[in-house]
């Protein structure tokens, strides 16, 4: 029988058994999961902010913490929407304790009127998976796939100089800027235009999801949130030639995982495709983080199959596909 409580978010003996369940139940089998590091979870969980709202569960078997749930609301914009993360030890699975988890976030998201939640599990490049059938067997429907891929950052490094040299006479009167940490000021607004376009601008599927809306203070608090949690980025601009932005492409790591980098958004404007910049800002973002970050042996990244251009460029900075995340959706009418 599942207990489900509400979690102390001071308490951090438990937050730190609900983290290592979610590792260990996160992490088997898998050698490339992106599983949130320890810091990450005892600095960011005990904190509100005002971006998002979260809700975290935990299943209890007796006096024994098996599992934890949470859900986090957006409070920006997608006010329709909750992304949950469910994870149950894998020595308890099987038991209804992530059922039980999922049900009490219903009424959660009821209460607070999110209509779509939305859960991303891994599976294999070709086969089903655990947290797969248990998304389905709960009434959610792959709304998007991403291929997750990795590239080995020092066996591919010496293709970076001749993607730039090759790219450099059709990218003329473009300006590409980099920094490590905090945006600097006179890029600030480039940047917010660029990241509130992000998400019009990827393949969908039929994730129901609505641009975000970036402004200065959501910036700085992100980038507040990212020192805290231990976790330190390095980003490339492109500005056109009237000196507006035109794209971006980030990188992080964090310090409890040196050795496996992630890339997050890469975005190039519509009007200013074609002219190799996506190349560009990768191939300078690689440069420029493994200078930084010398320990980072791999990146991990992660596209719909559908993003042609986006997988070209990937195909030639030498990344290969490891597994499958599928992006997995319910409305919460009628439950
Ligand atoms: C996904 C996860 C949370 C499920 O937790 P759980 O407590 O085992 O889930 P339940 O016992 O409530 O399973 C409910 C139903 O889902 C399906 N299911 C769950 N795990 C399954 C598996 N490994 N294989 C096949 N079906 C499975 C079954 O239909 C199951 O009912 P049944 O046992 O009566 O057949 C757990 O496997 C886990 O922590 N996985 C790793 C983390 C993860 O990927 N989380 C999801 C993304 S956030």
């Amino acid at each position: 029988m599942t207990d489900v409580r509400n979690v102390d978010r001071t308490a951090e003996a438990l937050l730190h058994q609900l983290w290592q369940i979610g590792w260990d139940a996160d992490s088997v089998g898998r050698p490339w999961h992106t599983y949130r590091t320890w810091t990450s979870a005892r600095r960011e969980w005990p904190i509100e902010n005002r971006t998002r709202k979260v809700h975290l569960r935990v299943a209890y078997d007796g006096d024994r913490p098996v599992g934890w749930a949470e859900a986090r609301l957006p409070l920006l914009d997608n006010l329709h929407l909750a992304m949950l993360d469910v994870f149950v030890h894998p020595e308890d699975q099987r038991r209804g304790h992530g059922s039980a988890l999922l049900v009490a976030l219903s009424d959660i998201l009821r209460e607070e009127g999110r209509t779509t939640a939305l859960l991303e599990v891994a599976a294999p490049v070709a086969a089903a998976s655990g947290p797969l059938l248990f998304a389905r067997a709960q009434g959610f429907a792959v709304a998007q796939q991403d291929e997750m891929k990795v590239a080995d950052l020092r066996e591919t490094a010496s293709s970076w100089a001749p993607l730039l040299a090759s790219t450099e006479a059709v990218a003329v009167g473009y300006q590409l800027l980099t920094w490590s940490g905090a945006c600097p000021d006179h890029l600030v607004d480039a940047y917010c235009e660029l990241a509130s376009r992000f998400i019009a601008e990827i393949p969908l599927g039929d994730l129901a999801m609505e641009p975000e809306v970036w402004d200065r203070a959501r910036l700085r608090e992100n980038e507040e949130r990212q020192r805290l949690a231990g976790r330190s980025d390095v980003t490339t601009i492109v500005l056109g030639p009237d000196g507006t932005g035109v794209g971006y492409t980030e990188m992080m790591v964090a310090e409890e995982r040196p050795d496996l980098a992630y890339q997050g958004a890469t975005i190039v404007l519509p009007g200013h495709r074609g002219h190799r910049l996506g190349q560009r800002l990768k191939a300078t973002n690689h440069l420029a983080f493994t200078r930084a970050h010398p320990g980072a042996r791999n990146v991990i990244t992660g596209n719909a199959s559908e993003n042609v251009h986006m997988n070209a460029i990937n195909d030639q900075l030498g990344f290969r596909v490891v597994e499958r995340c599928l992006e997995m959706q319910r409305t919460t009418v009628g439950l």
